[in-house]
């Protein structure tokens, strides 16, 4: 039984997924924004690589039923209906909408993690609805990889905190358990920080220039633990909600 982690320096490699139930964890913002989108009753989140193949996909659907959003540097992109602010994801925009997202970092994991068995999508506003399903996995003998989004390539503390609160409680009472160093280290973060994200926040350079960039308050929506208990679920290349309708 195997809990691993991946910090996003580089892109994990098909050994490192294949067969695994995987968790693609970018809390500031991506993870958080489809988490919320989801519980708010978007039918489907659809993570894209370029604000333009986002454009053409969209031909695809009816424009009243598809909503484009995401950000590049932060900020929306021209053109499209929504950033990357959770704040935005209320219920009256999306119900019922399928959501084609791209994002610097978040949606780009997504991508990379092809092969794997399961792939779900985490952060802290859905921590232990995600933390079940991998405890179950754990005890039906399928080994967890968790990939973080990182930052274009760097490693990103807040990431690497969430990964490691994951690790903790799943490590508790499981001696037989191994796991890579980044694991441990993870872990150790996650000692660090505990429940302090606006600490964690204010101290990972993302969530500075969030801040910088007028985007306080996308901080504390990221940072409330369990506010949106759903398990994304990434298949056939859409992200819809885990429940009855998708019964496994
Ligand atoms: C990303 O995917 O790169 C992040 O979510 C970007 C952001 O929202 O700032």
């Amino acid at each position: 039984m195997r809990i691993d982690v991946h910090f996003g320096t580089q892109l994990p490699a098909a050994g490192d997924v294949a067969g695994r139930l995987v968790v693609v964890i970018d809390v500031l913002r991506a993870s958080t924004v489809i988490a919320t989108a989801l519980d708010h009753g978007a039918r489907a989140v659809v993570p894209l690589e370029s604000p333009d193949e986002a454009v053409t996909r969209a031909r695809s659907f009816s424009r009243e039923d598809v909503l484009l959003t995401g950000e590049r540097r932060m900020l929306a992109i021209s053109g499209f209906d929504l950033g990357n602010s959770p704040r935005e994801f209320s219920r009256e925009v999306v119900e019922g909408k399928s959501i084609l997202m791209t994002t610097t970092n978040g949606t780009a994991a997504l991508l990379a993690v092809s092969g794997a068995r399961d792939v779900v999508v985490a952060s802290y506003v859905n921590f232990t609805a995600v933390l079940t399903m991998l405890r179950a996995a754990l005890r039906g003998g399928t080994d967890v990889a968790i990939v973080c989004a990182g930052s274009e390539r760097r490693f990103s503390l807040e990431d690497a905190a969430c990964a490691g609160r994951f690790v903790h409680h799943l490590l508790k009472g499981r001696s037989e358990a191994e796991s890579n160093d980044a694991a441990l280290a993870a872990a150790l973060l996650h000692g660090r920080y505990g429940d302090n994200l606006a600490k964690l926040f204010a101290t990972a350079s993302h969530g500075k220039a969030l801040a910088a960039a007028g985007f306080s308050d996308d901080l504390l929506a990221c940072a409330a633990i369990d506010a949106h208990p759903v398990i994304p679920v990434y298949q056939d290349r859409q992200i819809t909600k885990l429940g009855p309708e998708r019964e496994r």
